[in-house]
């Protein structure tokens, strides 16, 4: 989208609940932590990548991504490194356009900025993570609420 509208747009504000979180290694195996809470959200090895949220799961693969996420070492700031969820070509566009800012913004919160004209929303306001009704509260509340005559579009959910 953005290479789309690029001469046409003012700024393009791209946001996310989180920008960051924290990895760590040990031996062959990375496990990423939590960005406030120093908890392992995520296990990864050459064969075998798990979550920590293990809604849906199949029972017995449930417990065994409960178990290998239990035994994560704790989190050492000294022994960890930052890991920017941003996507590079977004960043580096960033850099080097100042009408392109990256920033944290949770969808239930108002949305504090200047007003937008297009709002889309990337697979975030999904039945999948959220209900109805906490879907209708992102909608009235943040950005999306901000809109001026054109529409909000939402891109396709991926994960069917
Ligand atoms: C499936 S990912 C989609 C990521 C990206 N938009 C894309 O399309 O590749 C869902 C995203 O929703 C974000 N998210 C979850 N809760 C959020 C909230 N309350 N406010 C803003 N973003 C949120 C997560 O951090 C995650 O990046």
């Amino acid at each position: 989208m953005l290479e789309r509208l690029h001469d046409r747009i003012g700024k393009y504000w791209a946001t996310d609940l989180f920008l960051h979180l924290y990895a760590m290694r040990k031996g062959s195996v990375t496990y990423l932590f939590h960005p406030l809470a120093p908890r392992c959200i995520m296990r990864l090895s050459d064969h075998l990548l798990t979550y920590e949220q293990t809604n849906n799961a199949l029972p017995r693969l449930g417990r065994i991504a409960a178990v290998l996420i239990a035994r994560a070492p704790a989190f050492n700031p000294q022994l960890s490194q930052t890991v920017s969820l941003i996507h590079p070509s977004l960043r580096k566009r960033a850099q080097e356009d100042e009408r392109v800012v990256i920033c944290g913004h949770d969808v239930f919160q108002d949305w504090r900025k200047e007003k937008v004209h297009l709002v889309k929303v990337a697979n975030v306001l999904n039945r999948q993570y959220f209900d109805d009704e906490t879907i209708g509260t992102a909608i009235a509340k943040s950005a999306i609420s901000s809109v001026e005559r054109l529409p909000c579009l939402s891109a396709p959910e991926r994960a069917q």
